[in-house]
């Protein structure tokens, strides 16, 4: 870069058209490599600097990543601890930092550089914040390409900017990657079993994911909290794929060791899920457990009582037993919603969670809406 061909600073006009550009392509981009490499050449373009990489948070291993974007390693993935380097710097204050030469600088680390064979000079390192104020990464562009060759002021404040309107779309399409590794996850582990079978998939889980969802909403849980209680609720039955079908699907009613034979798909599913690290799991994994847990605590399979019972587990038995009664099971028929609710406030306090139940009497249309348009032809 130091041949003297120097590059001026932006302009305005040329400032917005470099934003206007990029946010019109991030905002509609959904594969994560791709959504990286456009940030990463954003915040180069933007600061006119030589390079730019930009470090997400793992919280699994308490490290920050990057693909390398810029230069020969071409999306090489790079990891550091992350209370290391420049980047490690930021992410732990979550203040902008600003470096004439990295070299003279204790905190850089010149690893990245030596995997790289780049020199690093000039430095500015900006937190990746989302609305909520959680810092996702950082980003860190590397070599002003101006003659002074140094980051200012007006750098940080548009890095800064550009990167609170970024980080919504990382956002969006990092939880999207993660429910995809969640899905792939489960239908492995559902293959290690050898056999998936469910007669109740589909629509049901459909009906249940959605239905947890509005009651951790009007229950007051995040937008954020409520989708994790949404793609986890799919999976409560899991357990079930390890019961005999003769017992499942029985027309009638289970005999006392039949239906104590079905209660075991608590403790089964719990058990399939229980050494995930990610997120969603850990959640399907409190769920498929606690889902049959009763207010009373004459639930199954601990018996525990009140607020005993992880709030998602409450939240999953109201959902899940209000599509059971509310459909046809093959031991059942779908039941009036008269007599659903009657059933409902019946077991207020005693099957179920008082307070969520009130949530769920409170905003029955939702409820109906969602029953409405996850109607199945099996249940019909
Ligand atoms: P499921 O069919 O998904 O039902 C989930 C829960 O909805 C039940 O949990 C129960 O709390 C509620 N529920 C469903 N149908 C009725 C009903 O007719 N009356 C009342 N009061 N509650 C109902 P539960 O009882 O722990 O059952 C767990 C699973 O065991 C059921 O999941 C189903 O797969 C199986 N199961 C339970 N009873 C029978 C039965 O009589 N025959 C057959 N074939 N399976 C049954
Ligand atoms: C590293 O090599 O630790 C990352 C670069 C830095 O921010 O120091
Ligand atoms: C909560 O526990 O966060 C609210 C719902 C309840 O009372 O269980
Ligand atoms: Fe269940
Ligand atoms: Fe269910």
């Amino acid at each position: 870069m130091s041949n003297g061909h120097w590059k001026k600073e932006l302009e305005s006009e040329e400032l917005l058209k470099i934003i206007f550009d990029y946010a019109g392509r991030i905002t509609i981009e959904n594969n994560l490599d791709r959504l990286l490499l456009l940030m990463a050449d954003m915040g180069r373009d933007m600061t006119v600097a030589d390079r730019c990489t930009l470090w997400l948070y793992d919280e699994q291993m308490d490290e920050l990543w990057a693909k390398v974007a810029h230069g020969a390693h071409g999306m090489k993935e790079v990891r550091v601890p992350a209370e290391s380097g420049l980047a490690g710097y930021v992410y732990q204050t979550s203040e902008p930092l600003v470096i004439e030469d990295a070299y003279q600088d204790q905190r850089f680390h010149a690893d990245v550089d030596h995997t790289t064979g780049y020199r690093t000079k000039s430095v500015m390192v900006i937190p990746l914040k989302n609305k909520q104020n959680q810092t996702l990464g950082v980003y860190q562009v590397i070599n002003k390409l101006t003659r002074e060759g140094l980051f200012t002021p007006q750098d940080v404040r548009n890095l800064s900017l550009a990167a609170s309107y970024t980080a919504q779309a990382l956002e969006a399409v990092l939880m999207n990657t993660e429910m995809e590794e969640a899905q792939k996850e489960i239908i492995f582990k559902m293959g290690e079993i050898g056999e998936v079978r469910s007669k109740e998939t589909g629509a049901h889980v459909k009906r249940v994911a959605e239905y947890a969802k509005l009651l951790a909403i009007k229950s007051g849980f995040s937008e954020e909290e409520a989708d994790l209680i949404k793609v986890a609720s799919p999976m409560h039955d899991i357990g079930k794929v390890a019961i005999p079908d003769a017992i499942l699907n029985k027309p009638g009613k289970l005999s006392e060791e039949e239906f104590l034979a079905v209660q075991e798909h608590a403790n089964i599913g719990y058990h399939l899920l229980e050494n995930s690290k990610r997120s969603i799991l850990k959640a399907a994994a409190i769920i498929a457990k606690e889902h049959h847990e009763h207010w009373n605590g004459k639930g199954y399979p601990e018996g525990l009582s009140g607020k005993n019972i992880h709030i998602y587990g409450r939240i999953v038995a109201v959902a899940d037993v209000f599509d059971a009664l509310a459909t046809d099971r093959p031991y059942k028929k779908a039941w009036e919603m008269k007599r659903i609710l009657t059933h409902f406030k019946m077991e207020r306090g005693k099957q179920f969670d008082p307070t969520l139940v009130d949530v769920f009497l409170e905003n029955l249309d939702g409820f109906l809406q969602i029953k409405e348009k996850y109607e199945d032809d099996r249940t019909k």
